[in-house]
């Protein structure tokens, strides 16, 4: 349950917005009245980086005020002052009632990105293990292995878990895992959904089977499994604590729809003990308590000392609160259905047409809000070019091999994917 924090950190100010039609969860117009977005397009990228609801936009107002008119006192009192009035742990709290598992186990960061780079830096190879991954990884998933494999050692190897839709299945891809995996497999490292072919992957299931080889590991030799699981929260049902992964990194701007440069990376009851902090944080005390007295901080490494610091963009990483409290009051469920019911109908028109080959697989439980297709005899980049001149707002993956993307949203009606399907049809 999400503690009542309408006025998290205290702040006596207004809300600065202008005013909507009262919220209605149950509701889909009213859902969609909370967004600023301009009516007069088809906003189908929504996987990308959201526009903020009302009570979202609400709460950053109210915080940014409150900075505006007395920075120290707002900062001192709502971040140093006494433990409990910490508002990043109300965060934590809210990001916990979502992912399940414990609000002590969140560490608060900008973006995905920056979350995976905290856990692959943290986590120290020996020179002889590697990170399993794949070749469907996002670019900056991808060189955040690099990067910290470069510093530390340890090699990465990149399997391909599918050529296309027709190859996707669980026990295909667990079987292709499984005889990837070797002794010397240190970390797997998955992406929920794939940002370039929609390919939504049974991040449960994979999990089932790292629990499996490790009963047979010692614990320096344990697979540590890691997940790139941006696209897939805010859009899936499953909670991030039943996956059956070590650490999970998403950014909070794209399906929870929470204020730009938040993020949140969750691990497993006692994961944190293997990470060694990149960035000094500032929502500890031990850390800094350590550095004052002259000596190393005491105890395992906790979330909160990868967390971050110095100063943030408090006003958004606060009003992270009323992200997680917006997509709790429509429902997990709802939302999930509602995404799979408007990327099912968008993929089944684009099914129809000739020249459309689709990379993502049509049932939904292999795909999430991401819609991928090639257009024979056309260059992504145009079809994206020619939907916007229909104010149609689509996007070209910068993947190796681009497609044109598609996200429908909660944000998006069964009207925008008719408008869609209407203009692809003028592609033949
Ligand atoms: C699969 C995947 N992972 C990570 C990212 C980066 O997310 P962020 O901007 O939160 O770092 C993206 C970008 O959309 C992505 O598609």
């Amino acid at each position: 349950m999400i503690a009542s924090l309408a006025n998290a950190g205290g702040a006596a100010v207004p809300a600065q917005d202008e005013t909507v039609a009262a919220f209605d969860p149950g509701d889909w117009a009213s859902v969609q009245a909370q967004f600023k977005l301009s009516p007069e397009l088809v906003h189908i990228s929504n996987f990308f980086l959201a526009s903020n609801p009302k009570p979202v936009r609400d709460a950053m107002a109210r915080h940014r005020q409150a900075f505006d008119e007395n920075p120290y006192t707002y900062l001192e009192d709502n971040m140093f002052a006494k433990p409990e009035d910490m508002v990043w742990r109300k965060v934590c709290e809210a990001a916990a009632a979502y992912t399940g598992g414990r609000a002590e186990d969140i560490a608060l960061t900008t973006s995905t990105t920056q979350g995976l780079a905290m856990v692959y830096n943290g986590l120290k190879l020996a020179p002889e293990q590697e990170i399993l991954t794949t070749s469907h990884e996002w670019y900056t998933h991808d060189e955040a292995m690099r990067l910290a494999v470069a510093k530390w050692g340890g090699s990465i190897r990149r399997i391909d878990l599918y050529q296309g839709p027709q190859d996707v299945s669980v026990e295909a891809i667990v079987a292709r895992i499984e005889a990837a995996i070797r002794p010397s497999t240190r970390i797997l490292a998955m992406t929920w959904v794939h940002s370039g072919t929609g390919v939504r992957l049974p991040v449960k299931e994979i999990g089932d089977l790292v629990a499996r080889l490790n009963r047979d590991r010692t614990e320096a030799q344990r697979i540590i499994y890691v997940i790139d699981g941006v696209h897939g929260f805010g859009c899936s049902e499953a909670q991030v604590a039943s996956l059956g992964c070590d650490f999970f990194s998403a950014g909070t701007h794209k399906w929870i729809l929470g204020p730009h440069g938040t993020g949140v990376v969750w691990a497993r009851e006692g994961q944190w003990a293997h990470i060694i902090p990149t960035i000094p944080t500032i929502m500890a005390a031990e850390p800094a308590n350590a550095w004052r007295q002259e000596r190393a901080p005491q105890g395992d490494t906790q979330a909160a000392w990868v967390s971050p610091g110095g100063f943030l963009a408090f006003e958004n990483q606060w009003a992270l609160i009323e992200a997680f409290q917006f997509v709790e009051k429509i429902g997990r469920k709802r939302i999930a259905d509602r995404v799979a019911e408007l990327n099912g109908q968008l993929k089944e028109g684009l099914a129809k047409l000739p020249n459309v080959y689709l990379h993502t697989p049509q049932a939904a439980q292999f795909s999430a809000g991401i819609v991928c297709c090639d257009v024979k005899g056309w260059a992504p980049k145009d079809v994206v070019a020619k939907l916007k001149a229909q104010n149609i707002i689509a996007s070209a993956t910068p993947y190796r091999h681009s497609t044109v993307r598609f996200s429908a949203g909660i944000v998006n009606t069964s009207q925008d994917i008719d408008k869609t399907l209407q203009a692809m049809r003028t592609f033949a």
